[in-house]
């Protein structure tokens, strides 16, 4: 294991060793720092010989020579010659002289992280040398990430922080104000090139430290469970969030990404415990969000589809509060897609209406057998506890041939998918032992694109693919899924 150190090479001596590319790399790199460089090279390429006319810069056209890293701080040896790579670490050794032998960590005193840069704000990202491939892949990701506008984003906050301290403001008073400055709109305004606005949005922010305020909430939906569908919004506000309240059903590696002091509440029904009554967490959401604390009210797939989010909506609004919603994939939509069912297709389906499948007092939806005549496409959640009355009442509504799918724990590893006429899926779905979160559609979507040959696949989850079992009760399919009659 390394210790990571950052180095100060300006006017210090550093040798790089090398004809290639690689070695006109370091170079740069080490120019850049503002070390005064030596470049030993029998035959330089043509980036070499572009940097001779940096005045900080000898080159020496000869082989290495014992003796030649003498009165250095540091060297790089880029040759590739495993006899120089030799002799060259092991005078380093001998003088004391940081070195680093290109490719081989066991000549190495330091290795040279990946870097992403944004004026001030430098991440570097190092392996210890055991995959310089993966280190740079790392960055790449981190520089899509991290755009320009870091760069004077983290100059600005500098800036602040001279002036807090100028001021005298104590430290537990910063601190704040540099949180409220990261989850403002001051970065998004700096991207955009509104620098003016962005100094004055800082500047509101800054005048009003050590004052108390008010925090925002959140209603966040977290979609149907596999955190790589999570939006780019609430994965932020749940890293900068100083209280999350969310559902039983988020998935722990959404709550991952909270940030470490990040007060986690849960507020959601599990395993036959009674959820926490809406009241009082309205009243929580309020209580927190006026003593000062950004909070998020994460709620599975979107916060207005069923989730009460419209109710707690109503009530942020009346208590005064500033509140901002980030829309989630529902699993109205996301259970179907997984399964490859289009709730639309051209020629087919151009209607979808979403219903529940226990009203308030549990009972089976009021309208469903108007809604399902009307559509072709039927979405219907929590559909579990009411299956046999809403498929029978389907069948009495639009015949027992219908196609349906019941989808559970859509998104993650355990999903299971089972198909059946309408007819027979309250059957199907007990002999499959499917168990909740599930969706059920309905409609000829279900069965207008073939199956996959092993279960359906969902694209882009960021732990891989999940396989479905697809139990058919009508007659013979294409694929080779189990079958269940
Ligand atoms: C109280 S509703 C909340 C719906 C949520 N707001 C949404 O937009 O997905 C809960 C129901 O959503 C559906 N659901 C949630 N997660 C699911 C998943 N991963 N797979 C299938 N259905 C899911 C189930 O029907 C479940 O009973």
């Amino acid at each position: 294991m390394s210790y990571p150190v950052t180095l100060q090479l300006r006017g210090r001596r550093c040798v790089v060793l090398g004809d290639g590319p690689l070695a006109a790399e370091k170079a740069r790199g080490l120019l850049g720092a503002g070390a005064r460089l030596t470049v030993i090279s029998p035959t330089p390429c043509a980036e070499l010989e572009l940097l001779r006319s940096e005045p900080e810069l000898t080159l020496h056209r000869r082989g290495y020579a014992p003796g030649d890293l003498a009165g250095s701080f540091l060297a790089i040896d880029a040759s590739g010659d495993e006899e120089i790579n030799r002799r060259s670490f092991a005078e380093a050794e001998e003088r004391g002289v940081l070195i680093n032998v290109v490719d081989r960590p066991e000549r190495c005193h330091f290795h040279a992280p990946a870097l992403v840069r944004r004026g001030p704000l430098s991440v570097a990202v190092s392996t210890d040398g055991e995959s310089p491939f993966l280190a740079g892949a790392i960055r790449a990701r981190l520089e899509r990430i991290l755009g320009e506008e870091w760069g004077p984003f983290t100059a600005l906050v500098g800036g602040v922080r001279r002036r807090l301290r100028a001021r005298g403001v104590p430290t537990a008073e910063q601190v704040p104000v540099y949180r409220r400055l990261l989850g403002s709109e001051v970065r998004d305004l700096l991207r955009d090139g509104r620098n003016e606005e962005a100094r004055y949005a800082a500047a509101a922010i800054e005048t009003a430290a050590g004052r108390p305020r008010t925090g925002t909430v959140s209603l966040v939906g977290a979609g149907p469970g596999n955190p790589s569908l999570l939006t780019l919004a609430a994965r932020e506000l749940l890293a900068e969030a100083g209280a999350v309240y969310h559902d039983s059903l988020v998935d722990p590696r959404t709550l991952a990404l909270c940030g470490p002091d990040t007060r986690l509440v849960d507020v959601g029904k599990r395993g036959g415990r009674r959820s926490a009554a809406q009241g009082w967490i309205t009243t929580q959401l309020i209580e927190v969000a006026r003593a000062g604390e950004d909070v998020v009210r994460l709620k599975g797939g979107d916060p207005f589809v069923f989730g009460r989010g419209g109710e707690e909506l109503t009530a942020l609004r009346r208590a005064g509060l500033e509140v901002r919603i980030v829309p989630g994939v529902s699993s109205a939509l996301a259970a179907p897609a997984v399964a490859g069912i289009p709730v639309t297709l051209r020629g087919l389906a151009s209607s979808l209406a979403v219903v529940t499948g226990s009203e308030r007092d549990g009972s089976s939806p009021a309208r469903l057998e108007a809604i399902a005549r009307s559509v072709d496409t039927l979405a219907v959640l929590m559909p579990l506890g009411n299956l046999e009355v809403i498929c029978a009442r389907l069948v009495a509504a639009i015949g027992p041939d219908r196609p349906a799918a019941l989808v559970a724990s859509a998104t993650l590893r355990d999903q299971r998918v089972v198909r059946a006429p309408i007819a027979r899926m309250a059957r199907a779905a007990s002999e499959a032992g499917i168990t909740s979160p599930a969706t059920l559609v309905v409609g000829e979507v279900v069965d207008a694109i073939p199956l996959q040959q092993m279960g359906e696949l969902v694209a882009g989850a960021a732990d891989g693919p999940v396989v479905s079992d697809v139990v058919e009760s009508a007659g013979p399919r294409t694929g080779t899924e189990e079958v269940g009659r």
